[in-house]
């Protein structure tokens, strides 16, 4: 089957307020427009079209890498006229589906099923709502063929209350569209050219219109406003909570978690409250992530403990870490198995060997730490003089006294020590001790100032 995609995405979408077009809004941390080309392209291989309008070089350059054509209107005359200007784009023996790029959450298989109901005639995806307002009504026959869709603002109080809507998406094979669409009038209530209006055509050549009834609401929910979106959000949220519980991840509220982007789970994963996962998130066997947590692009191996608060970003973590309360793993951070970071450290381009601990209070930035180091409380590595940054080694089993600056470039030898509050300029070769601190002054007849009176 030859499929063409057309995405309808040139209104402004006046609602949302806003500079930025409507479709570049996110869902779940990925533009609304990037998750329908995402599910496009699950459906084999597609040809799709955008059809930009409002924010057209924006849309442009955002998708430019997908390998989408674009195709401009540059007045919004309506749904028929959006999708006439792509017809030099399809194929004739095609069939063509209509998407639009402010309906996010619609999945490849209601598609399927469209698809294959359109080989000879339309097939509209419709919906049973509760309430009907601002849509576009699906009117039946006794026998129930379809006989047309009547837009809200053309419609007869009877039509006004049938409740089974058109959702916008549709099917038709491509040489009648191409037929029907520069033949559609605007001679409506809206001035518009209807996409819909093809549905009563094909009833008027004796072609049977086949509706498809979409079985969940959220799916084919567009976005107007920054309510909708924001329902739209939860809906996504809700689902992907479902998901991961459905594949045995831990969530100690289902309500209270943000996936904007993907997140995999080994088994025995538990997640608290109020965690954030951007990105792509990989999570060993057994990975516990305490409250209040954002991973970005990271993967923690098996065991992992993240306690709260803490943020982790463009990293890897080795198996049984454990990080946090209140640290903040910046990117290009690599723990090795068994290491430890722990509250207000923030690490940076750092590698953290086997078993090695920093503690409390920390800076660690383009350091390479071996195994078994002790980073003793405060300890920082000045890594920039202002213009360039530099780099710090510390060998295996090295003990860093608390409250160390450590002037990069510069190392530490394995087995070596550093006395608690030195400054450290120079290489501390293996088994030494360094300190680097004036001498402590002891003055015993010195009395306190005291008031004045
Ligand atoms: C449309 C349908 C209606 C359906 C509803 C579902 C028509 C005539 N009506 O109505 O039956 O119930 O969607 O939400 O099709 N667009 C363009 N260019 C245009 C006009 C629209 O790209 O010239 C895009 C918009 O950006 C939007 C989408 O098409 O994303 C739908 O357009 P909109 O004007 O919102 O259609 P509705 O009046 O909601
Ligand atoms: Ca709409």
């Amino acid at each position: 089957m030859t499929i063409d995609i057309v995405i309808l995405a040139a209104g402004k979408g006046t609602r949302m307020h806003s500079d930025l077009p409507k479709v570049l809004h996110p869902i779940g941390g990925m533009p609304m427009l990037e998750r329908v080309i995402e599910t496009a392209k699950q459906l084999g291989d597609v040809k799709i079209t955008v059809v930009i309008g409002f924010g057209a070089e924006q849309i442009r350059e955002r998708f430019a890498h997908t390998g989408v054509q674009f195709v401009e209107q540059t007045e919004q005359l309506g749904t028929g006229h959006a999708v006439a200007q792509a017809i030099p784009n399809l194929r004739p023996d095609g069939t063509v589906l209509v998407l639009y790029g402010d309906v996010p959450l619609i999945k490849s298989g209601a598609l399927q099923s469209l698809l294959s109901g359109a080989e000879k005639g339309p097939a509209l995806l419709s919906v049973e709502v509760a309430n009907p307002a601002g849509y576009g009504r699906i009117v039946r026959d006794d026998s129930g063929r379809v006989l047309a869709i009547v837009e809200e603002k053309d419609a007869d109080t009877e039509t006004l209350a049938i409740c089974e809507v058109n959702t916008g998406i549709l099917a038709a094979p491509a040489d009648l569209l191409s037929r029907w669409l520069p033949a559609l009038s605007c001679d409506n209530a809206q001035g518009e050219y209807y996409l819909t209006d093809i549905i009563a055509r094909s009833v008027s050549e004796e072609i049977t219109v086949i509706a498809v009834r979409a079985s969940d609401p959220t799916e084919v929910t567009g976005v107007n406003s920054r309510a909708q979106q924001a329902q739209v959000e939860r809906a996504l949220q809700r689902h992907e909570a479902q998901a991961l519980m459905n594949s045995g991840v831990t969530l100690l509220d289902p309500a209270r978690i943000d996936i904007r982007g993907r997140l995999s789970c080994d088994t025995d994963v538990c997640i608290d409250i109020n965690c954030i996962f951007e990105g792509e998130v990989e999570l060993g066997k057994g990975v516990h992530i305490g409250p209040n947590c954002l991973l970005k692009n990271c993967r923690l191996a098996a065991g992992a403990i993240v306690e709260a608060n803490s943020i982790i970003e463009d990293s890897n973590i080795g198996k049984a870490c454990s990080i946090g309360p209140f640290a903040r793993l910046r990117p290009g951070t690599e723990l090795a198995d068994g290491a430890k970071i722990g509250n207000f450290v923030e690490t940076k381009k750092a590698h953290i060997g086997c078993g090695s601990k920093v503690n409390h209070l920390s800076y660690i930035g383009d350091t390479m730490i071996g195994e078994e180091v002790n980073i003793g409380a405060g300890t920082i590595t000045c890594n920039y003089d202002g213009v360039n940054k530099f780099r710090t080694e510390i060998g295996d089993g090295a003990f860093i006294g608390s409250n160390t600056a450590l002037v990069a470039p510069v190392t530490v030898g394995a087995g070596a020590t550093v006395g608690a509050g030195s400054t450290i300029t120079s290489p501390v070769k293996e088994g030494e001790l360094a300190l680097g601190r004036s001498r402590q002054r002891t003055i015993s007849d010195w009395e306190r100032p005291s008031k004045k009176r």
